[in-house]
């Protein structure tokens, strides 16, 4: 059966789980330099409405590693730009190529395109979600820290396509996430398209969001496509810097993950992204891993686990 996966709760926990474990099998054949190669002549699309260098390298690459080759457009050199609809786009690109990854604006476009696509797309990030980044974080945190079920993550700052996928991540795989978010930029529950409310707390002070976590996250104040909105964020969001302080309420081996690009001083101080409790280049380096995990499966179903 076609399986996309445009939000983190499209795959199952089980499924999930298979990916954390496959992508640690196949991450650990990388670095001992074993060739893996299951999607000969495979194609990936990769369409990109905005900018991105984690995103597209991790995917160019990851299908490269994996035998098969990936395909760069963009909205400026495409007919895409040039007001083909979003379905007439997602029958003809299926029909050439094995797998696409969109980054895009609106879900509802990624949606559309998927609703006429033939094969599986991947959502490389849109307004409301960025579940491969997620995938990538809750990885390195299993690597560093074990099951992430019944932890607590502390998301700081704006309730962005980030904070709606930690949130979808919490209801899947069992965890609880406190939210801070400044006054008007608060979590919308339909727009991170929850069953509930059961997995996340907000605070209103951030360094309550913090005590006890085990992992404390935050990201831009200002998402691509907010731009406008950039001066009056740089505002509102002065007291949702994560700084030592916060980290000190932390559990004691806490982990700060940020999934880049990052702004030091703004969202975070350079002594904690720089600092001892920081794992955000494992973190970016993830992504090549769990995201070849999760084009195998999409593509193959789930495999005989190989060391
Ligand atoms: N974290 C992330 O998605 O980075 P890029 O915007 O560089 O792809
Ligand atoms: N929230 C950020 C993430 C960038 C990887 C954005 O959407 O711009």
């Amino acid at each position: 059966m076609l399986k996309h996966f445009l939000q983190f709760k499209d795959l199952a926990r089980d499924e999930h789980l298979y990916l954390f474990e496959r992508a640690r099998l196949i991450k650990s054949r990388f670095k001992r330099y074993q060739p893996y190669h299951p999607l000969v002549d495979r194609t990936l699309a990769m369409i990109f409405e905005k900018s991105s260098t984690r995103t597209r390298l991790s995917f160019e690459a990851g299908m490269h590693q994996l035998g098969g080759s990936a395909i760069y457009l963009n909205t400026r050199d495409t007919q895409l730009g040039r007001g083909e609809p979003v379905e007439d786009a997602g029958e003809v690109i299926s029909r050439m190529v094995d797998i696409v990854m969109i980054r895009t604006f609106e879900q509802e476009i990624i949606e559309r395109f998927a609703s006429h696509s033939r094969v599986p797309v991947i959502n490389g990030l849109t307004n409301e979600y960025h579940p491969c980044q997620i995938l990538a974080d809750i990885f390195t945190f299993i690597e560093h820290r074990g099951s992430i079920q019944g932890k607590t993550v502390a998301w700081i700052g704006d309730s962005n396509n980030m904070c709606n996928t930690w949130l979808q991540a919490a209801e899947v795989l069992g965890f609880n996430v406190h939210v801070s978010t400044p006054p008007g930029y608060e979590v919308e529950p339909e727009r991170a398209n929850l069953y509930g409310t059961d997995h996340f707390e907000s605070f209103a002070d951030p360094m309550d969001a913090c005590r006890g976590a085990d992992l404390v996250t935050t990201d831009v104040w200002t998402s691509m496509g907010w731009e406008a909105e950039n001066d009056e964020r740089l505002k509102a969001f002065a007291d949702w810097q994560v700084d030592a302080d916060m980290m000190a309420v932390a559990k004691s081996d806490a982990v700060f993950m940020h999934c880049l690009p990052a702004h030091r001083g703004e969202e975070v101080t350079a002594e904690v992204i720089d600092g001892p409790q920081s794992v955000v280049w494992d973190e970016a380096e993830n992504r090549l891993h769990v995201q070849k995990a999760l084009m195998e499966y999409l593509l193959l179903g789930k495999v005989e686990t190989e060391q």
